[in-house]
């Protein structure tokens, strides 16, 4: 248990009726096929089914989604990657690790997410692909995103790592692109009690020759018809993912509705929220708000028992990890403002409206006390 009057996630809160679930797990280690097989493939069945998309293919995690993704659709030495700096590592280091080049764009001020403007002028010959990034729970316009990506001849993928069950439009995200990235990691609004992951798609033959990827290549025992992987979801694992499954839509429920109360008690004071979302588009993995004040808010609420933190301090062009794609301060201005001035306040399904009211009163009394 944490020393938190108000932590930053309740992990042990998203095993609804476990006793449900032990007794599965235990006959999984009786049976011993701990690899692969019919849990692994009724996961992929009913997260493909989930999201309206053709079809989905487990592996063991969202960078792994990421990577796998780009190799099955043939991206690699020479091509271009457009996406955008205001995400995790791991969305850029992905293109890297394929042999492509991340081209990372600026990000939008009000919504936080890929500014498309600075996409579609990033465009080159050697583009092969827009990766967009549903950043915070939050779903890029994906018909904008189509359009672009259609304009230009390029392939569309999607980061879903934190936006599990929100609509763009009509449809949930990760359902109508040439890939879906997933993440289960145990951070995520659909989490594994480990890492896990899974890609989406249209196409069979991609979901295809992903499924020979995750397996080494092999399409029999001992025959590798191309260079793999080893990256299965594993099958306890999928487990625990079909199991929460079912509760992700009400879990973003309140999700949903712990934002509004954040929203509506702490509207009139001088901090911004992520905006733009419509209706079902947000499913709030995080909650951002935005001061020029933000580290000392960060440490008043730290002190007073509420476990907030910053994503991302440092935006991924300034990391020594990139310092290949030579990009200065200064470059992606908005990226760069966002990762001074944001803070994200505590928001899992199980907190409580003491929990809420505790976090507010900490802002409240921050901003009274600052002026
Ligand atoms: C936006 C984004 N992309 C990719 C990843 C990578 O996922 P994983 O940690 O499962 O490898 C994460 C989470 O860690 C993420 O938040």
């Amino acid at each position: 248990m944490s020393d938190w009057r108000v932590p930053r996630y309740d992990y042990p809160a998203q095993f609804p009726d476990l006793d449900t679930l032990i007794p599965r797990i235990g006959d999984l280690l009786r049976e011993g096929n701990y690899i692969l097989g019919e849990p692994v493939t009724r996961f992929e069945t009913d997260f493909a089914d989930f999201l309206g998309a053709r079809f989905a293919v487990g592996l063991n995690s969202g960078t792994d989604a990421l990577i796998l993704a780009m190799d099955a659709l043939g991206i690699g030495p020479g091509d271009e990657v457009i996406t955008v700096a205001n995400s995790f590592h791991a969305t850029a280091m992905s293109v890297v690790r394929v042999g492509a080049t991340p081209v990372l764009v600026d990000c939008d001020p009000d919504t936080h997410l890929i500014d498309l403007d600075a996409a579609a002028a990033a465009v080159t010959d050697r583009t092969k692909a827009l990766l967009v990034v549903h950043l915070f729970g939050q779903a890029v316009n994906m018909r904008a995103a189509r359009a672009l990506a259609d304009r230009h001849d390029l392939l569309l993928i999607e980061d879903c790592a934190q936006a599990v069950g929100a609509y763009s439009g009509d449809r949930r995200v990760g359902s109508d692109s040439d890939a879906g990235c997933w993440s289960f990691a145990p951070s995520k609004n659909l989490a594994a009690a480990g890492d896990a992951g899974a890609v989406s798609l249209r196409a069979e033959e991609t979901t295809q020759r992903l499924r020979l990827l995750r397996h080494f290549g092999q399409v029999a025992q001992n025959e590798h018809h191309v260079l793999g992987y080893n990256s299965r979801l594993d099958t306890m694992q999928a487990l625990v993912l079909a199991h929460k499954l079912p509760h992700v839509d009400a879990w973003s429920r309140r999700r949903v509705a712990i934002a509004e109360a954040y929203r509506a008690r702490l509207g009139s004071l001088p901090i911004r929220f992520q905006a733009g979302a419509g209706d079902r588009e947000h499913v709030y993995h995080l909650f951002q708000v935005q001061t020029p004040l933000r580290d000392d808010l960060l440490a008043h609420l730290r002190a007073d028992g509420t476990d907030a933190v910053v994503r991302y301090p440092v935006p991924m062009h300034l990391q020594p990890a990139f310092a290949d794609l030579k990009l200065a301060a200064g470059e992606l201005p908005v990226v760069e403002r966002l990762a001074r001035e944001t803070l994200c306040l505590p928001l899992f399904p199980s907190m409580t409206d003491a929990q809420i009211d505790h976090v507010c009163t900490g802002v409240e009394r921050f901003f009274a006390g600052s002026r």
